[in-house]
């Protein structure tokens, strides 16, 4: 029998077109929450998450970042960063991209357990974006945006994909 948690999973979709009707300050707090429940190496927790609900800066974010204009649309975003004064040392710093990564997706499946629409537009690697990012929000050396995650109610208008490929599963080692 298919629980809720089942049904989240495989409903969640990027979200690209948002109504007007605007998130909560609430809702977006109950959002970061779910991301702070990652799991992270050594339970670091090597993250910072960056909310922002200011028209005028969304619109600036999404005119600046091409590949993030949605943010002109929505109603908010999260920023996910990665603080490398929490990070692993050493070889083990590159860490902070999973556990960042792990937390990026508890938000994109909590906005779709909310009714929400959302999608991970990527900053890091790319240096452009994240000079971008790192100069209109003012974030100090160590704090790196991984990606900014527009939020809104969905327009309706994307749907799940199925992706599920038998052939990407493997039994035992590599087999033909
Ligand atoms: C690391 C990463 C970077 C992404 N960057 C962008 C982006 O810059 N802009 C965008 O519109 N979508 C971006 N996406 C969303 C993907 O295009 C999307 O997840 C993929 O097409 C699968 O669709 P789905 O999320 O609806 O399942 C990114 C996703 C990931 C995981």
């Amino acid at each position: 029998m298919e629980n809720n948690f089942f049904n989240i999973l495989f409903s969640r979709k990027s979200v690209r077109n948002f109504t007007d009707k605007e998130v909560t300050k609430e809702q977006l707090e109950h959002i970061v929450k779910a991301g702070m429940t990652a799991p992270s190496a050594m339970n670091k927790q090597p993250w910072t998450f960056i909310i922002i609900d200011d028209r005028k800066l969304l619109d600036t974010l999404g005119d600046r970042l091409p590949h993030s204009k949605m943010l002109m649309q929505a109603s908010a975003a999260i920023i996910v960063c990665g603080d490398m004064h929490k990070a692993l040392e050493d070889w083990q710093q590159e860490y902070w991209v999973q556990d960042c990564s792990a937390a990026s997706m508890n938000i994109l499946l909590a906005t779709e357990a909310m009714g929400l629409g959302s999608v991970w537009t990527g900053l890091y690697p790319a240096k452009g974006r994240v000079r971008t990012v790192v100069e209109l929000l003012g974030l100090p050396e160590h704090i790196i945006p991984l990606n900014a995650i527009p939020i809104g109610y969905p327009a309706g208008i994307e749907t799940p994909k199925d992706k599920f490929n038998p052939s990407a599963i493997h039994w035992n080692g590599w087999k033909k």
